[in-house]
């Protein structure tokens, strides 16, 4: 930061020569188109003679001592005065008008600061595509959306900048500036921070109208004020309702349990279309229709098991919902893919201890007491990556970096992350990274054989780079040399006999489930039984379109060095952790299910 302090400050001096001649927001100000512009400074110190007791209205802070510890009173080559903001005080006195009562709405500091602005904070950008930026156009008066105006750098807390590292500050992140989101009903929920700010005030009611105004090309990031409704940051997480997302264009929504804080990240976190969608396609569409995409980053659609297709079984009343069906040998089973904060696996429910972070489930599992509110408050988004038991409060990195770990991941994962088996310190720093590592490369490979099957059977590629991903190889490059999405999903050029609808929708289903979990790449962590079940569903189907169980059968034998499966559920017997992520067993015994499905 002290480096960064000089530079700007070289800026700003230079700035000031300037300034005191042309009259930056100095009381030299001519030719304002307000009245009150001109109006003349008084002695400094009569103000804080009067508002020596004044009270902040948003932090409820003492207004003068904050602005005396303020770089704007500090700093030695410019002071900034109050009447440099509030405008000149001669006709103010405590009865009469002062100029500005709410300088930064009047675009005071935005008029001074302006073109002195890091570029991630303002620029002026001509070409089609450039970055997002802090002060897009709805935020040139509202600096306070970010900042304590009185403080000024004291108000900069660690927060400030572990946000400007973060992937929600990133102002070339794709998400906030791939294209103008504005301008896009749809999109503007998750991709603009004006967006957002209307999307959960309103209690989740879908916008009917964009912001967007003709000429303006500045793109928005997450603002503070998307998440916090003032700048008394502490206290003002904006309260988030209870989240029902609209999947299927509201056709088939899906609400996600109360967690608090979490709430927040839910609605943004959960992708934009459901297994639901995939089956909502028509029986004639089937052989003749773009792949549904569940979108990215739905962490929250996972861990709530609301994502995936799973109607790879006829349910009895053959609504596909794919609950309980029957398999191949006529046995009803089950399928469940219910998900509850309380329950633990049991065949049926899929039990998860990281699901109940944040809940008050979490009490008595893994020895979590009520007295570790770190643990049991603010939902499980906000535990593992906003994790605020350290010195500065909730970390805004994101990160699950060597602090998650200390603060949350080694009250039960002490063996895999730590050297010591009680702290997690900045030399475990790569014990956890390779711990995340090969979890993420585990769940990789049940990917990979997911595609490889689509390939060699389906004639289908996956390139998880290249939207809409699942692209058709009998039909081969078009005109222009690009490779051809598929929109037959029944195969009938390339399977000698035709999938059924049923099953022509069931394997854009699997699709579905491989682009949802190649996306949620964390999903091995947030929905550790729930990704393992869609991976082993999603491969059984494929295999030979029949829920027979016999994925153990096809890894073995279609990728023979990634999947061993000895004797046990143990390394020990040659068993690989690719086998131990695609099958189920017994954690204590190392004993196999039976039937093998996890
Ligand atoms: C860097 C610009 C800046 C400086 C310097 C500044 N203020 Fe302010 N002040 C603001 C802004 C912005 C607001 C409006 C805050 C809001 O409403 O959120 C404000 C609000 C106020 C208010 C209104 C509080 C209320 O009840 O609505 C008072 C009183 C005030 N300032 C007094 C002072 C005094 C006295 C000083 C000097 C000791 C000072 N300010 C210096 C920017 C400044
Ligand atoms: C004689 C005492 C006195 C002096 C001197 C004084 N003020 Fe005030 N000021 C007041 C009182 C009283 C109010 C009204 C408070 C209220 O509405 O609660 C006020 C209100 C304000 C407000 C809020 C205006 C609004 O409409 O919300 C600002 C900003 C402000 N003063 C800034 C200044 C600045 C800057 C100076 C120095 C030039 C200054 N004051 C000098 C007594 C004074
Ligand atoms: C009259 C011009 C002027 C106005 C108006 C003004 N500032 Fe400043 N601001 C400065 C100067 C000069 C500095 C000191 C720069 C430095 O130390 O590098 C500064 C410093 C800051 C800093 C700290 C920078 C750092 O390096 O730590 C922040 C944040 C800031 N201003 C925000 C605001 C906000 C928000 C407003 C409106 C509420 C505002 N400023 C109004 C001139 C102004
Ligand atoms: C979207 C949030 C956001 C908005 C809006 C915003 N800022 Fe900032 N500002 C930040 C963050 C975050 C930092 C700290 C950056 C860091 O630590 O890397 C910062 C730092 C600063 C600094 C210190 C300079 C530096 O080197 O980074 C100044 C000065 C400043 N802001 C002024 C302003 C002014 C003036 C406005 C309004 C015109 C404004 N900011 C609007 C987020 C914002
Ligand atoms: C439910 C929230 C949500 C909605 C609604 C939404 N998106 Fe997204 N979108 C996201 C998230 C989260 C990401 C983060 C992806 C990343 O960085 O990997 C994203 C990423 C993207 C990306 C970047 C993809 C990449 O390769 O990194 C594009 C392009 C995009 N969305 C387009 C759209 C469009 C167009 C709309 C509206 C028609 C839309 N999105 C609506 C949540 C949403
Ligand atoms: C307004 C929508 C929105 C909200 C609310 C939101 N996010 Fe995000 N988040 C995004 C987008 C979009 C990205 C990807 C940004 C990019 O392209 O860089 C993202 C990225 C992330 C990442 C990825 C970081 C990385 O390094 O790749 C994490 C982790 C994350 N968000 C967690 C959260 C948590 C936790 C919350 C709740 C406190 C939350 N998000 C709230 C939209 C949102
Ligand atoms: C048990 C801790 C834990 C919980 C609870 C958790 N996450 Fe994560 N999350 C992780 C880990 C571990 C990663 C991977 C980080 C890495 O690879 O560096 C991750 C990655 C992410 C990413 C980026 C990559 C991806 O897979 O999408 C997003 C976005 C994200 N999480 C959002 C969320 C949201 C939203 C919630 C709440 C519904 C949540 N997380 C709950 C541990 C957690
Ligand atoms: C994606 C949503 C989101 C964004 C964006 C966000 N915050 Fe937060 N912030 C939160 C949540 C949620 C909490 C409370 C965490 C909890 O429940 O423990 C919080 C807490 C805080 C705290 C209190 C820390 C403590 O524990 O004492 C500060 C300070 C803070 N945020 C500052 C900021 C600043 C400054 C910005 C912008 C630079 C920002 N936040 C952006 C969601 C967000
Ligand atoms: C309260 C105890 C608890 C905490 C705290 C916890 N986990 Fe877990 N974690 C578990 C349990 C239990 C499982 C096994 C889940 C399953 O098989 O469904 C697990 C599984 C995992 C897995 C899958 C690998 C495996 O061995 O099954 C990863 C990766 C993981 N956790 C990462 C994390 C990270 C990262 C954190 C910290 C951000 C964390 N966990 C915090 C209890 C915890």
């Amino acid at each position: 930061m002290s480096r960064n302090i000089f530079r700007y400050s070289t800026v700003i001096a230079s700035l000031l020569a300037t300034a005191l001649f042309a009259g930056c927001g100095s009381s030299n100000k001519e030719g304002s188109a307000s009245s009150l512009a001109n109006v003349a400074k008084v002695d400094e110190a009569s103000c804080r003679v009067c508002h020596s007791t004044s009270v902040e209205p948003v932090t409820g802070d003492n207004i003068l001592q904050d602005y005396l510890g303020s770089i704007h009173n500090l700093n030695t080559f410019h002071k900034v005065g109050c009447q440099d903001c509030h405008g000149g005080g001669a006709q103010h006195n405590g009865v009469g008008p002062i100029p500005y009562t709410n300088p930064d709405a009047s675009g005071k500091c935005f008029e001074c600061h302006q073109k002195y602005l890091p570029k991630a904070h303002f620029a002026v950008y001509t070409a089609a595509t450039h970055p997002a930026q802090y002060v897009s156009s709805l935020y040139q008066n509202s600096c306070t959306s970010c900042h304590d105006p009185h403080k000024a750098d004291k108000g900069i807390t660690p927060q400030h900048g572990e946000w400007a590292e973060s992937a929600h500050g990133d102002v070339n992140g794709a998400a906030w500036m791939d294209e103008d989101f504005k301008e896009n009903t749809g999109c503007i929920r998750c991709h603009t921070a004006t967006g957002y700010k209307n999307y959960i005030t309103s209690g989740w009611k879908l916008a009917t109208t964009t912001f967007a105004t003709a000429g303006d090309k500045t793109y928005q990031v997450l603002t503070c004020d998307a998440c916090h409704s003032n700048y008394n940051f502490k206290n003002s997480v904006r309260a988030a309702k209870q989240y029902v997302a609209p999947y299927n264009s509201g056709k088939s929504p899906a609400t996600f349990p109360d967690v608090g804080n979490s709430n927040i990240c839910i609605s943004c976190h959960s992708g934009r279309e459901s297994g639901a969608t995939v089956l909502a396609v028509t029986d004639t569409a089937i052989s003749n229709t773009s792949f549904k995409n569940p979108h990215y980053l739905a962490a929250a659609a996972t861990m709530y098991a609301k994502g995936g297709f799973t109607a790879f079984v006829d349910d009895p009343a053959n609504t596909l919902s794919g609950t309980v069906g029957k398999d191949t040998s006529g046995v009803t089973r089950e399928f469940k893919y219910t998900e509850s904060l309380t329950t633990t696996e049991d065949g049926g429910q899929l039990g998860s201890t990281h699901r109940k972070f944040g809940t008050s489930a979490i009490i008595g599992d893994h020895g979590i007491t009520s007295g570790d509110t770190n643990m049991t408050t603010s939902g499980p988004c906000i535990v593992c990556h906003l994790n605020k038991g350290g010195a500065n409060g909730a970390a805004h990195t994101l990160k699950i970096d060597i602090y998650a770990g200390d603060q949350v991941c080694k009250k039960c994962h002490a063996a895999e992350i730590t050297t010591d088996g009680t702290t997690a310190t900045n030399t475990d720093a790569t014990k956890l990274a390779t711990f995340l590592e090969e979890q993420h490369a585990i769940l990789g490979e049940a990917i990979g054989l997911a595609s490889k099957i689509l390939k060699d059977t389906y004639k289908i590629t996956f390139n998880p780079d290249a939207y809409p991903y699942f692209y058709d190889d009998q039909l081969g490059l078009d005109a222009s040399g690009k490779p051809q999405a598929v929109k037959d999903w029944t195969r009938s050029k390339v399977l000698s006999t035709a999938l059924s609808a049923k099953d022509a929708k069931r394997l854009m289903g699997a699709c579905f489930n491989i682009q949802l979990l190649t996306k949620d790449e964390a999903s091995y962590a947030h929905a550790r039984t729930y990704s393992r079940r869609l991976a082993y569903d999603t491969i059984d189907f494929l295999d030979n379109n029949a829920m027979d169980r016999s994925v153990s059968v096809t890894a073995t034998t279609l990728q023979p060095t990634i999947f061993v499966k000895g004797t046990s559920a143990d390394t020990a017997t040659g068993t690989t952790d690719a086998m131990l992520f695609l099958l189920g067993y017994d954690r204590k015994a190392k004993t196999w299910n039976s039937p093998e499905r996890p």
